[in-house]
């Protein structure tokens, strides 16, 4: 099994996960500027997974308050690292923080065409909420997507 350890990310984390952000996406990136605000406002519960005491993954999620939705703001794990259970073990423990906090819904945005982040999210149990026409910078669609958190278990 993963030998990863996941952990807070903190402010330290910034050049790290903008690395990891810089490998996954060509556009719509979170800037340096942005990192460093939800890395070190309070703003956002963040979490980082190592392998070997090096990032290599990382979620971005937003927390409002318990009344409003959490919101996913970025996922993604070194390429060379994909395909390893990285997001499901941290998206696994994003979801158990949410409900230990009380927040019941978790949002997130997604390109409407195929990928693994959309049968990611599908896995967990993600409905759609809306679609976004022309959403991403390039013109993309996309789509929001919603996870009840008081229902039962994900991963189906
Ligand atoms: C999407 C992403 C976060 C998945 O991370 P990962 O650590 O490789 O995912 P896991 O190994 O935990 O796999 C979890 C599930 O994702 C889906 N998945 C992962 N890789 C996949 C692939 N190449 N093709 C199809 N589905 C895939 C599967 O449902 C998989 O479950 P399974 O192993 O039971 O089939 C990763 O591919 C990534 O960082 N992509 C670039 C950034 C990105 O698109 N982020 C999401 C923005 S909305």
């Amino acid at each position: 099994m993963l030998d990863a350890k996941v952990r807070p990310a903190t402010v330290a984390d910034t050049e790290a996960l903008l690395v990891i952000e810089s490998r996954c996406f060509t556009s719509d990136k979170i800037s340096p500027r942005q990192m460093r605000y939800l890395l070190s406002r309070g703003v956002a519960l963040n979490t980082v997974a190592e392998l070997d005491g090096k990032p290599v993954a990382y979620t971005v999620c937003l927390v409002p308050g318990q009344q409003r939705p959490a919101r996913l703001y970025s996922i993604a794990v070194m390429p060379e690292c994909q395909g390893r259970g990285l997001s499901t073990l941290l998206l696994t423990s994003l979801i158990e923080q949410l409900r230990q906090r009380g927040c019941q819904r978790l949002r997130l945005e997604v390109r409407a065409s195929p990928s693994p982040a959309r049968t990611l999210y599908q896995k967990f149990g993600f409905t759609l909420l809306k679609k976004l026409p022309a959403y991403y910078e390039d013109g993309e669609d996309g789509l929001r997507l919603q996870l009840n958190l008081l229902n039962g278990t994900e991963q189906s």
